[in-house]
């Protein structure tokens, strides 16, 4: 056994523990009531990463969450990785669908993770994942095993949108200098099927407002009469796909990189267990866009969705009301060569020129994001695929990650550097939904296979 494997076995219990306290940790950023916890999160961070033997840690102050950073630089003449992840998780409400509360993780064996799995929201999005490369970093520092600089950034505001990473990264450019970025916060097929997410969508998110009359009205006395706005926004959702699954907004899909039947046929080699997909989401039937895959429709199409929707009367029992407001809250996958802002822009045009007389419509643009591809022909992703293979005993399969991380757009726009995405999740394993957990397998694989990546990298 390698010293980093012995080092790992001898002190499993103890990285397992120390995730289980940061995951007691509400650090939630969509929700103010959480900002004393963020900043909890933030220093626990911290000082983990003092605790792993990093250097010049700090937690760096922004206009929303702060940002974590610590290195360590062993000569400056060797290529330097810098590691990027989130401290921040999603808000865990309906907390009633989750079998233990969301904040106090505890193991249960599932028949995917039959090892077992922490039960916890940020179990695998992202804490489990960036402190795999914590544990990873003391690991190579105490067998005296690190064989290049290493800086680490975890930041809190990944799942609100990222809002002021970007002005950080300008700022710091010489600080966050580097030769490769490294992220694990994505998945991987199964845990017999490695892979390499080689891209991510991005994304266009807007709130709608439809309005109607001036006030909510009696719907027996005007019913009928008046434009109900409820009715009408969910009209004008439905008409924003046909019936063959295509988006209808006009020039939406003119910057759309159609790949080549070469391109696409390399795409669906990745295995896809389609009875399994569909047990696992209790569905029996899938849909979406005519003529392409479910590993195409996540991969490599863009999408429309409406995450939310209200208005009117939801409370107990029935009240007759016609309302006057109704509201939905709608995203857009995006994938290259599509731009965000063009797209917000692309939407709000149509989506108010589609609204009837009788009612007002407006359109607020949330954050977005860039799509990106990484390269599969680097030496970054040879180091990746490498070190995977010798942990799974298989090499892994390059995938197009579904879910977005706008910041890999910009790191490579202000930067210059491009992104490994080596993630360890499961799609399954229960990301932004109740009971989200991440196999217990994967977070001490992802410790085993992190100093691999660097050994090969420095090489
Ligand atoms: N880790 C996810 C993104 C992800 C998950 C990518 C699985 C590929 C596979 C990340 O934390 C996330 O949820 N991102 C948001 C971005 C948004 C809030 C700007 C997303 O994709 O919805
Ligand atoms: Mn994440
Ligand atoms: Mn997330």
């Amino acid at each position: 056994m390698t010293a980093i494997n012995q080092y790992i076995e001898a002190n499993k219990q103890r990285f397992l523990d120390e995730l289980l306290e940061l995951l007691r940790i509400p650090s939630v950023s969509a929700n103010p009531v959480h900002a004393k916890d963020m900043q909890r999160m933030a220093e626990a961070t911290a000082k983990s990463l003092r605790d792993a033997g990093a250097d010049n840690v700090e937690i760096c102050p922004t206009d929303g969450y702060p940002i974590v950073y610590g290195e360590k630089i062993i000569d400056p003449s060797k290529p330097t990785v810098l590691v990027y992840g989130h401290y921040d998780v999603q808000p865990a409400e309906p907390l009633e669908l989750w079998t233990s509360p969301a904040f106090e993780p505890v193991i249960r064996k599932t028949e995917i993770h039959p090892e077992g799995a922490i039960f916890a929201r940020g179990s695998c999005d992202d804490k489990g994942q960036f402190y795999m490369h914590i544990k990873a970093l003391e690991t190579m520092l105490r067998t005296n095993t690190l064989p290049c600089n290493v800086k680490m950034m975890i930041e809190g505001e990944e799942e609100v949108g990222s809002a002021n990473l970007g002005a950080f990264v300008i700022a710091n450019r010489e600080k966050l200098a580097c030769d490769v970025i490294l992220i694990s916060d994505t998945s991987i097929i199964a845990n017999d099927q490695p892979s390499i997410d080689c891209g991510l969508r991005g994304l266009s998110y807007v709130e709608v407002e439809v309005t109607g009359a001036n006030r909510d009205l009696h719907s027996g006395v005007y019913g009928g009469a008046v434009a109900n706005p409820i009715n009408i926004l969910a009209k004008m959702i439905a008409s924003l796909h046909d019936e063959r699954g295509h988006i209808t907004i006009p020039g939406f899909y003119d910057d759309v990189q159609v790949l080549s039947d070469v391109e696409r046929s390399e795409l669906n080699k990745a295995p896809f267990d389609l009875a399994a997909y569909k047990k696992d989401l209790g569905i029996d039937e899938i849909m979406g866009e005519k003529d392409f895959t479910t590993i195409e429709r996540t991969g490599i199409r863009p999408t429309l969705d409406c995450n939310g929707i209200w208005g009117g009367y939801t409370g107990e029992g029935s009240k007759t009301v016609l309302p006057s407001k109704a509201f939905a809250k709608i995203s857009m996958r995006l994938v290259p060569n599509q731009e965000s802002d063009k797209t917000t822009e692309l939407f709000t045009r149509y989506f108010k020129s589609i609204a009837p007389k009788g009612v007002k419509v407006e359109v607020r643009p949330h954050h977005g994001g860039e799509p990106v591809v990484t390269p599969t022909d680097s030496k970054a992703y040879r180091a990746a695929s490498n070190a995977m293979k010798e942990t799974y005993g298989k090499t892994p399969v390059p995938t197009r990650g579904g879910g977005s991380i706008p910041i890999v757009a910009l790191f490579e726009k202000e930067l210059k550097v491009k992104t490994v995405l080596m993630g360890f999740g499961l799609d399954s394993d229960a990301l932004h939904s109740p009971n989200e957990h991440y196999g217990i397998f994967n977070y001490y694989q992802g410790i085993k296979t992190i100093p691999l990546f660097f050994r090969n990298f420095a090489e």
